[in-house]
């Protein structure tokens, strides 16, 4: 990936310092007591760094490090101060932050080996969804994407904190499906059919024959667009009388296959215990989604029977209560 998409106030500030270090060397000492300072008022989340030790095991003290070392140049390189971590966030350090143009949000990806590539993408999803008002401004990036300075958008509700109404959570982000799911060029993004995400749908699903079905599934095809890949109720915040999506993990694919909100909270929680309303409800859930999306309802059971089911392979593992709520959405779906 390249440097290009680095952009924004103060990218240039980390050269100069290494021009200034070859004239005097104490410049380098003093920056690097500033950045030890910018780093200790700033605690960072315990869950998000027992997740990258989880995923990267062995490396982890270095995708720490790594992490660190990314934010305590951003916060020196844009000028930040007041910084906070902002609650919610599982896979990166995600802080608010004033800028000198104002309130904002500082967002550190993890460099993780094998999924960098698709988190480098998530400010480039961004700028082209918040051109059309659904997604936060992206005011600039660093390290290729993987650190990126966001709008703090305001009030900032969690569409789980505005409704528990199942119907209200798929219609609402069926609607900005219209705007995530875009022609773009293949270049710019990971297909979803190469990515670690979908390697973890066929790990999980191998020897059984939605693996094949996911394979037809995957096949590249001229009707692919850009997924979001983490499409549920949290990603979705309030800004001023609209929704706007964060958070993406960026692929180009099956539209179809943007399902994850079905799998979380309300819209799986909600499934009724007997059979025939259980069914009735789920058409209706899967109906109301693929109405506002604009996408085929089929399709969208397809995927979501797919995708439910390495998930809850998976969670049969590490979380046996959403496995639970999985396999009664799968013997549910017709
Ligand atoms: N641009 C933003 N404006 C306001 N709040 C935000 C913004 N970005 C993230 N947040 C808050 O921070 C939380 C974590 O951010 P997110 O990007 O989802 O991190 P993670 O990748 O760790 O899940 C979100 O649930 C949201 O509450
Ligand atoms: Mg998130």
């Amino acid at each position: 990936m390249s440097n290009a998409h680095d952009s924004g106030v103060g990218s240039s500030r980390r050269s100069s310092s290494s021009a200034l270090l070859s004239a005097d060397g104490r410049y380098e000492v003093e920056r690097l007591l500033s950045l030890q300072l910018c780093m200790s008022p700033v605690p960072l989340p315990e869950n998000v760094l027992a997740n990258w030790r989880n995923w990267s095991s062995d490396q982890a003290e270095s995708v720490i490090a790594n992490a660190q070392d990314r934010l305590a140049t951003a916060i020196d390189a844009w000028q930040l101060t007041d910084l906070a971590p902002m609650p919610g966030g599982e896979v990166a350090l995600v802080l608010v932050a004033t800028s000198p143009a104002g309130e904002a949000v500082l967002k550190v990806n993890p460099n993780l080996a094998g999924d960098t590539d698709v988190l480098a993408t998530e400010p480039r999803a961004l700028a082209l969804w918040s051109g059309a008002g659904a997604a936060p401004q992206v005011y600039a990036t660093r390290d290729n994407g993987l650190t990126m300075l966001l709008q703090r958008v305001r009030p900032g509700t969690t569409l789980r904190e505005a409704t528990t109404d199942a119907m209200s959570i798929v219609g609402t982000l069926g609607g900005l499906c219209r705007v995530v799911h875009q022609h773009v060029d293949p270049q710019r993004f990971c297909r979803l059919a190469d990515g670690s995400e979908a390697n973890g749908w066929r790990r999980e699903l191998a020897g059984t024959r939605e693996h094949d079905e996911l394979e037809r599934l995957l096949k590249p095809s001229s009707d692919d667009r850009l997924l979001h890949t983490d499409l549920h109720r949290i990603n979705a915040l309030r800004s001023g009388n609209r929704w706007v999506l964060i958070d993406p993990k960026p692929h180009l694919g099956d539209p179809h296959a943007d399902v994850f909100g079905f799998m979380y909270g309300a819209p799986l929680r909600d499934i009724p215990h007997q059979l025939a309303v259980g069914r009735e409800y789920l058409r209706k859930l899967t109906a109301t989604y693929a109405t506002a999306a604009g996408l085929d309802r089929d399709r969208v059971v397809a995927w979501l029977r797919i995708r439910a089911l390495a998930a809850a392979l998976w969670a049969q593992r590490e979380d046996p209560h959403w496995a639970r709520e999985l396999f009664h959405l799968l013997e549910t779906l017709d």
